[in-house]
C-alpha cells in the first residue's frame, strides 16, 4: 500500500517550501501535449542537486510513493503524467553545465538544462550538441525517452550521444554508468539500459554528452514535390547511396499549409523536402549536386537556397514549430501525434498507405518527418465534439503501428512508450517485454519508478 500522505508529511520537513501541492501547480504537472487526460501528481518536489533526488527518492520508498520525473513536460506519449499519483520531481532547477571538456568533443550537464540554452553557452566553443527534437526539450527528458529528431540522420539519436551518466535508483542509491572514453567492452551496458527507460529504472541526474565541431559550411534548401511519394523516394535513394546528409524532412501538403500559415515560409503548397547538409565547402557542393539530380529524377522543382543563418533559422524554427502550427490549422483540436520507423525500403509505402488510409476515412492527418531514418509523424487532429474522430485517429494510428511491426520496423522512432505505445509492446518485443520487466522488478521492485509505464508489473 502506498502512503502518499506520509512521503508528502516527510518531504515536506526535508524540503520546505520546495515541496509544492498548490493546485495550479500540480495541474501544471499533471498535463500533456496531447490528447492524454489530465492526471496531476499529488505533490511536487523541486530538486537542487544529486543529493536532493535521493534524499526524495528515499523518502518516496519508504512510503511506497510513486515518483515521477519531470523536465519541461514536451513529451508526446504521457510519460511525465502522474497516473497513479504520489510525486513528481521537477528537474527544471538542476540546469547548469558542469564542464565542457573542449578537447575530447564532451560536455557534462546536469539534466534540467534546454538543448537551446545548451547550444547558446556552447556558441563561443565552436562545438554544438546535435540532437534536435524539435521542442525546446531538457536533456534529461531527452536522454529519458531517447529523443533524436530532424538531425539524428547525420549524427544519431541520444543514444549515440550519451557516453556516460550518474542516475539515482529506486532505493536512493546513486550510481554512474560509463565513462568519458569513446567506447568501451567493459561489461553491461547500463548507459544504454537507462537511456530510454523514461524515469521507470531510475532518475537521471546527470549526463556525459558527445559534442560535435561547428561545420565549415552549412547549406539548406528546400525543394518541392508532385507527390509524398516522389519526395521519399529521392531519400530512400539518397539513403542508399550514402550521402551524409544533415537534415532530411518530409512536410506534405498540409504540413506546408501549416507551416506557411504559422511561420509564414510562403513556399507552394506541395509537399516539400527540407535538406541541410554539413561539411566542407567541396563536400557540401556535391551533396547538393547528387540531391540535386536525384529530385530531379523524381520529378521534383528547384532548390531553394537557404544560406543566410537567419534564412536557415527561419526554415528550422517553422519546422520545430511544426507541430504547434498543424495543430493551428484547427484551434480547439485535440492532436495526437503519431511517431514510427520503419526500414528505409519501406518508407514510401507505409507513408502513402497511411495518407491513403486518413484520406479513405475523411480525416485531418498531416503527416511529417525526418525521413532520412525511415520515421515519421501524422498528427491526427480531432474535433472534441465529436468521439468518433478520435475513435478513428487510434484506429488509423493503431492501422499505421501494426503496419510499421509488419515492415519489420517499431511503433516508435523517436517519442518513446510512455502510456500511449504500451499497447504495442507485447507485439514488438515478444519475451523481450517480459525480460524488461524481470530488470525493473529488480531495479525497482516495489514499483515507485513512473510506475504504470513501458512495462507492466503485476
Ligand atoms: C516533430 C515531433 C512531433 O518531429 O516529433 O516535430
Ligand atoms: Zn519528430
Amino acid at each position: 500500500m502506498s502512503d502518499i500522505a506520509g512521503a508528502i508529511a516527510a518531504l515536506k520537513t526535508l524540503l520546505g517550501e520546495r515541496l509544492n501541492t498548490n493546485p495550479a501547480v500540480l495541474d501544471q504537472h499533471g498535463q500533456s501535449e496531447t490528447y492524454f487526460a489530465p492526471s496531476p501528481p499529488d505533490a511536487v518536489a523541486f530538486a537542487r542537486n544529486t543529493q536532493d533526488v535521493s534524499d526524495i527518492v528515499k523518502t518516496c520508498a519508504k512510503h511506497n510513493c510513486p515518483i515521477v520525473p519531470w523536465g519541461v513536460g514536451t513529451s508526446l506519449e504521457g510519460h511525465a503524467l502522474a497516473i497513479k499519483g504520489g510525486v513528481t520531481i521537477n528537474m527544471g532547477e538542476m540546469n547548469q553545465i558542469i564542464k565542457v571538456y573542449q578537447e575530447d568533443l564532451l560536455a557534462v550537464v546536469q539534466p534540467g538544462i534546454t538543448r537551446e540554452a545548451l547550444n547558446e553557452d556552447l556558441r563561443a566553443t565552436g562545438l554544438f550538441f546535435p540532437v534536435d527534437p524539435g521542442a525546446n526539450a531538457t536533456i534529461g527528458g531527452m536522454t529519458a525517452t531517447r529523443a533524436s529528431g530532424t538531425t539524428a540522420v547525420r549524427y544519431g539519436t541520444m543514444k549515440e550521444n550519451v557516453l556516460a551518466l550518474e542516475v539515482v535508483l529506486a532505493d536512493g542509491r546513486i550510481i554512474r554508468t560509463g565513462t568519458r572514453a569513446k567506447k568501451s567492452s567493459s561489461g553491461y551496458d547500463l548507459t544504454n539500459l537507462m537511456v530510454g527507460s523514461e524515469g521507470t529504472l531510475g532518475i537521471i541526474t546527470e549526463i556525459t554528452l558527445r559534442l560535435q565541431g561547428q561545420p565549415e559550411a552549412i547549406a539548406a534548401a528546400v525543394c518541392d514535390f508532385p507527390d509524398v511519394e516522389a519526395a521519399v523516394n529521392t531519400v530512400i535513394t539518397a539513403v542508399q547511396m550514402g550521402i551524409p546528409m544533415a537534415r532530411m524532412e518530409l512536410i506534405d501538403t498540409l504540413s506546408m499549409q501549416a507551416l506557411n500559415q504559422y511561420s509564414q515560409l510562403g513556399l507552394p503548397e506541395k509537399p516539400h523536402l527540407f535538406m541541410e547538409f554539413h561539411g566542407s565547402d567541396a563536400s557540401v557542393a556535391e551533396q547538393s549536386e547528387v540531391l540535386k539530380e536525384l529530385a530531379a529524377d523524381q520529378g521534383g522543382g528547384d532548390f531553394q537556397w537557404s544560406t543566410k543563418t537567419e534564412d536557415r533559422n527561419k526554415l528550422w524554427h517553422a519546422r520545430h514549430n511544426a507541430f504547434f502550427a498543424t495543430k493551428a490549422l484547427k484551434p480547439g483540436f485535440d492532436g495526437m501525434s503519431t511517431d514510427v520507423c520503419v526500414p528505409i525500403s519501406k518508407l514510401a509505402e507505409a507513408i502513402t498507405d497511411t495518407a491513403k488510409d486518413a484520406a479513405d476515412n475523411g480525416m485531418f492527418a498531416p503527416i511529417l518527418g525526418h525521413v532520412g531514418d525511415g520515421n515519421y509523424h501524422t498528427l491526427f487532429l480531432t474535433d472534441p465534439n465529436k468521439p468518433t474522430e478520435l475513435a478513428m485517429a487510434q484506429k488509423l494510428s493503431h492501422r499505421m503501428n501494426t503496419r510499421a511491426l509488419e515492415m519489420g520496423g517499431t511503433v516508435t522512432g523517436e517519442h518513446g512508450i510512455g502510456m500511449g505505445k504500451m499497447k504495442y509492446m507485447a507485439e514488438e518485443h515478444g519475451g523481450g517485454w517480459s525480460v524488461m520487466a524481470d530488470i525493473k522488478r529488480t531495479l525497482d521492485p516495489q514499483n515507485i519508478m513512473n510506475p504504470g509505464k513501458v512495462v507492466q508489473i503485476n
